[in-house]
């Protein structure tokens, strides 16, 4: 029997896909002595994310995480819905759609200073920098503090992911009161010098009254600039990585820019950024025929069922056309991707400059390392050499 611990093999990190089929293959799967299930069939994955009854609400079965998180990822109706709401106002097809000659020169400017080495360590130097900018600068975050975010960033996206031993747990403590005292700060001063930003938005929506508090509006300030990046840069990595390693596909996106779009589903679906999504019941009930107690983790396999064969024909196959079946990768239902817009907006800008101006790239296979997440996946590290950029 292959157990979901398998997933935390450092060895599989480059490629957990096989084990995934496997798993997939025992799910509806009871875990801990039936106080879990984990599923990964595409039927089953898709009614669990849709199901209401299910809770959100993580942090209540994971101690260490009950006081420390208020974002409205974590949270049930009628919060959810209150917090969301708001936010969502920010998330207009213009806004987003005003972003893009930004990213479009992030992008260039990246390519063009890489040129001079003729080679680029595409994680480091673009995947990461440029969400980050992008998100930072449309919230209100200062671009300088990128260091200090980063660092915070890489333990709280572990908050929630397998394998945590205590030393990390108390880094992670730690990482969370030093970026909560860091947002208080930024939403102080930001209330002295208004600006043209998210922030400043969302402080005028405090101040108006009982919509949103001063704890919500920092939880909610540290959900968009962590949702909106560390998922994001996976994208635009493993893209490129599919990419490169597809050079059929990549000569297809060159040879028509139009099949950008369809390319950024792909590589969502192929190799999703989020792999697990977590839910937990509020009531003793049956989740895909297996009966659980209350305060059960449900765990969803996000990785399993993009590539389940029920939905996607030959699913190891990474095709920039493919039609058919929706991915999974921005989950669904009340908590669907509040930003997958702006994360399809930056890798469609991305896979086309580097599909159409980026002459002769070439992956040196030996650099690429992935992070250790099980959670979130995408390489910390991929040099890909170039002969020139047409900027
Ligand atoms: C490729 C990039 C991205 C991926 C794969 C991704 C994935 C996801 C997933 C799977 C969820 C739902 C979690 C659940 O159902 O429990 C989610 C929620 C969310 N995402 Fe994204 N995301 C991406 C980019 C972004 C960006 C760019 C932003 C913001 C600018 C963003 C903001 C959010 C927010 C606010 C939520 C919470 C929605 C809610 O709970 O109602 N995400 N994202």
């Amino acid at each position: 029997m292959t157990t979901l611990a398998a997933l935390q093999d450092p060895g599989l990190r480059a490629d957990p896909y096989p084990l995934y089929h496997l798993l997939r293959e025992q799910t509806p799967m009871p875990i801990n002595d039936g106080a879990a299930v984990v599923v990964g069939r595409y039927a089953d994955a898709q009614r669990v994310l849709k199901d209401t009854t299910l809770s959100s609400r993580l942090q209540d079965v994971l101690p260490e995480e009950a006081d420390r998180n208020h974002s409205f990822l974590l949270l049930d109706p009628p919060d959810h819905t209150r917090l969301r709401r708001l936010v969502a106002k920010a998330f207009t097809p213009r806004a987003i759609a005003s972003l893009e000659q930004r990213i479009e020169r992030l992008v260039r400017e990246a390519f063009t200073t890489a040129a001079e080495r003729g080679s680029i360590d595409f994680a480091e130097d673009l995947a990461y920098p440029l969400p980050v900018t992008v998100i930072s600068e449309w919230l209100g975050v200062p671009t300088g503090d990128g260091a200090r975010l980063r660092q915070w960033s890489q333990y709280l996206t572990r908050a929630f992911d397998f394998g945590v031993e205590p030393e990390e747990r108390a880094a992670i403590d730690v990482a969370y009161r030093e970026l909560d005292a860091y947002f208080r700060e930024l939403v102080a001063h930001r209330r002295r010098h208004r600006s043209d930003d998210l922030l400043s938005r969302l402080i005028e929506a405090e101040e108006q009254g009982d919509r949103l508090t001063p704890d919500e509006l920092v939880a909610t300030l540290g959900l968009l600039l962590n949702a909106g990046h560390e998922t994001t840069s996976n994208l635009l990595s493993n893209g490129v990585l599919a990419l490169l390693r597809h050079p059929g596909e990549l000569a297809r996106l060159r040879a028509d820019p139009g099949l950008a779009p369809a390319t950024v589903e792909e590589v969502l679906r192929f190799d999703p950024p989020v792999q697990l999504l977590g839910r937990v019941t509020r009531e003793p009930r049956t989740v895909a025929g297996v009966e659980l107690p209350a305060r059960a983790w449900v765990i969803v396999l996000i990785g399993a069922a993009n590539r389940d064969p029920v939905h996607f024909p030959d699913p190891d196959r990474f095709s920039v056309d493919r039609a058919g079946a929706p991915h999974l990768a921005f989950s669904l239902g009340p908590h669907f991707c509040l930003g997958s817009s702006l994360a399809r907006l930056e890798a469609r800008v991305l896979f086309r400059e580097f599909a159409t101006r980026v002459r002769n790239p070439e992956l040196d296979p030996e650099s690429v390392r992935y992070r250790r997440h099980v959670n979130l996946r995408g390489p910390e590290s991929m040099v890909v050499g170039f002969d020139s950029f047409d900027g």
